[in-house]
């Protein structure tokens, strides 16, 4: 299966609606709290400056950058007509948000006119992630600032133990529902060849411990195991109990490492 990130509308109105709050719920950890508000804190604005996200899906993020940066306008830029949809229902209320449709390698915006482009878990999903970063180089005023956060999926996993079963999920989910698991390590060169200058780049750890979080990485991936017929309905219902039984024991255990990425255009 491809990525169905890379055409969220096809995955249909399920998923959409699924991932839409699986990502409201992700950034409301406190640890994806604690990333975008500082990454966030490097951004210097005016009253007068525009702020874009790119890939904004339902609108997570870009809530949190327009309550960061008001009064500076904030346009969520994002392909899916339905989470574009979602994204206005949730962002409903903040005066400096719009959500536009629009493919991230292709931006209704004039050259140099955005004072700072930020792609969070976006080139993860990508097949052209270059196509992107160039584009915010086009539509960046000298000196604006990108900021790309993303999930180093290489590294994800779900073991407490050596051979652990429930990481079958984990790597589920990366072969499934991610383009690019290394975009990470590539992230430094991808953007200096661009033409920005990096100013910031590091990487933190994330643990998943709350059964919100994890349940539908494990739900979902059994399912899909079971669907294409690798694995029987035994184990796929064997794999959420055992998520079930660690959520209640308290040893639910998830690993991302997530990077952030600082760069400016040079004046
Ligand atoms: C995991 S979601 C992240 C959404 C949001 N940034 C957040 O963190 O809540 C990845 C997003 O990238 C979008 N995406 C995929 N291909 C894209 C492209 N070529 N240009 C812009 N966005 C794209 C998807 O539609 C999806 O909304």
């Amino acid at each position: 299966m491809t990525d169905p990130f890379q055409d969220v509308d096809s995955a249909g109105p399920e998923f959409i609606k699924m991932f839409a709050d699986s990502m409201d719920e992700r950034q409301s950890d406190p640890k994806m709290e604690e990333i975008v508000a500082s990454y966030l804190a490097t951004l210097r604005l005016s009253e007068n400056s525009t702020v874009i996200e790119v890939g904004a899906g339902a609108g997570a993020v870009t809530r949190r950058i327009a309550a960061h940066s008001h009064p500076s306008k904030v346009i969520g830029f994002e392909p899916s007509k339905g989470f574009v949809a979602e994204a206005k229902v949730r962002g409903n209320g903040y005066s400096n948000l719009e959500f536009i449709v629009a493919d991230g390698a292709s931006l209704p915006v004039d050259d140099g006119s955005v004072d700072a482009v930020i792609m969070h878990t976006v080139l993860t999903h990508v097949e052209n992630p270059k196509e992107l970063v160039a584009e915010a180089f086009r539509v960046l005023k000298s000196g604006g600032s990108l900021i790309v956060c993303d999930v180093d999926f290489s590294k994800a996993t779900f073991s407490a133990f050596p051979n652990d079963p429930l990481d079958m999920c984990a790597k589920e989910f990366v072969r499934e529902f991610v383009t690019d698991p290394f975009i990470v390590a590539k992230l430094r060169s991808l953007i200096s060849d661009v033409g920005f200058s990096i100013t910031e780049f590091g990487v933190e750890s994330r643990v998943v411990t709350n059964p919100e979080q994890m349940l539908p990485w494990v739900d979902v991936t059994s399912q899909q195991m079971y669907e294409r017929g690798d694995i029987g309905k035994e184990l796929a219902n064997a794999l959420v109990a055992e998520h079930h039984r660690r959520a209640q024991n308290g040893s639910l255990y998830g690993y991302q490492a997530i990077a952030t990425a600082i760069a400016r255009k040079p004046n």
